[in-house]
């Protein structure tokens, strides 16, 4: 603690009191303290506007002013000045009001002594040093988050412009290719013969596919500039029709549906539509090789989070290999066995943490997969629908 003298400024107009307060700080053996004295608001506010006030003492009762709102003004004209409040009997609970609102400590002025004055006076100097520095590096650190968040949003946005353009330059040479071939075809199929058809398909097979991950590539990429426009949205509504889109290409195969109750989120409806179409096309997928599919959405509390889930019991995968899931072309399954690019998990992620929610996964090779994902702020208010498994 510093051993220099401190001005205190005494706000109080009881001429009583202000000369017993007076009295106990100079009757200390070594005094340390100037004691300067107001008996209106007004002119507390003003000797604190000039500046060189290291504590207040402050009546809260004044003829200007009365309670908190003298607090906030005084407080408001001088914010790293502490304030030590002086109460009479009874008004405990709204010193410790002022406490909580940045009040530094508070007396009682019955039985107020030179020590117990000194100690709370000094004290609350060296309290508020103490704060004010952690509210610096506080503020420092904040500052450095923002720095190296604008830095990373920068070179994310780098990225993400980079790919835009890469795959929209790959679009025109693919439009070449997939057109000359036709017309080879067009023009010299019959000469062709069988073996010229094949590689003519294998051409068009090969730009359908190019094409199709040059769409995926373009969709993340625009995803994290895309603007959310985001509503409250039923998502029983959307997995029932996803649903329904997916019973329309899988009639020769027996998939049993589960699906439970589903919440009203606050999200962009047409990329919730992606998420749900990814994660139940996936679901689809992975359990092809399953004479019986069984596929199960619904909700369910992780922790003190609320959590949607898709289950399935297909092909699963290990765990070891989890954290490769979400990256982008990342595959765990060979394309002899499932078709797919890659992109799609990535894809999901992306628009999930876009809406500040997460998605993990949890499988066993051969046992099937969850998959689970969360929407941040907007947290599941209403249970839609009831469970019908259908
Ligand atoms: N339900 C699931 N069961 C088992 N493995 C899964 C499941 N969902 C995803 N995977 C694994 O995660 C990988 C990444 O999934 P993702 O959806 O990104 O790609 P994909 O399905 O292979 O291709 P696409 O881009 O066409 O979706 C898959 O290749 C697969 O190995
Ligand atoms: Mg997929």
């Amino acid at each position: 603690m510093s051993d220099q003298r401190q001005t205190v400024l005494l706000v109080e107009d009881n001429p009583g009191d202000a000369r017993l307060i007076r009295e106990s700080l100079t009757d200390l053996s070594g005094n340390m303290f100037d004691l300067e004295t107001a008996d209106r608001l007004a002119t507390a506010l003003l000797r604190l506007g000039a500046g060189g006030i290291d504590a207040i003492l402050l009546d809260l009762a004044l003829p200007d002013s009365k309670g908190g709102e003298t607090f906030k003004r005084a407080k408001a004209q001088a914010p790293t000045v502490p304030i030590i409040v002086l109460t009479g009997l009874g008004d405990e609970t709204l010193a410790l009001k002022m406490v909580q609102d940045g009040a530094q400590d508070y007396l009682m002025k019955i039985g107020l002594n030179g020590s117990t004055l000194s100690r709370a006076i000094r004290y609350a100097i060296e309290r508020e040093k103490s704060e004010q520095k952690i509210r610096g590096f506080n503020e420092e650190l904040e500052g450095r988050v923002q720095e190296r968040t604008s830095e990373l949003e920068a070179i994310n946005q780098e990225l993400e412009a980079f790919s835009d353009s890469v795959s929209h330059d790959l679009r025109g040479p693919l439009h070449v290719i997939d057109g000359f071939s036709t017309m080879l075809d067009e023009t010299f199929g019959p000469v062709l013969g069988p073996t010229g058809k094949k590689y003519l398909q294998h051409i068009h097979k090969g730009v359908q596919e190019m094409a199709g991950i040059i769409e995926g590539l373009l969709n993340l990429s625009r995803l994290g500039r895309r603007e959310l426009k985001k509503h409250p949205t039923r998502l029983d509504e959307i997995v029932e029709s996803v649903i329904a889109d997916i019973k329309i290409e899988t009639q020769s195969r027996q998939i049993i549906w589960k699906v439970g109750a589903l919440p009203l989120v606050d999200c962009d409806q047409g990329l919730m539509r992606q998420v749900l179409v990814n994660l139940i096309g996936n679901s689809v997928k992975y359990t092809s090789r399953r004479e019986v599919a069984e596929i199960e959405i619904g909700e369910t509390t992780i922790g003190d989070e609320r959590a949607i889930f898709v289950r399935d019991n297909g092909a699963g995968f290990d765990m070891k290999c989890a954290d490769k899931l979400f990256g982008a072309f990342q595959r765990l399954h060979r394309e002899e066995e499932f078709e797919g690019t890659g992109i799609g998990l990535a894809t999901v992620r992306r628009i999930v943490q876009r809406h500040g929610g997460r998605i993990w996964a949890e499988a066993e090779s051969d046992k099937g997969a969850t998959f689970y994902f969360t929407l941040g702020s907007g947290k599941p208010s209403l249970a839609a629908t009831e469970a019908k498994p259908s």
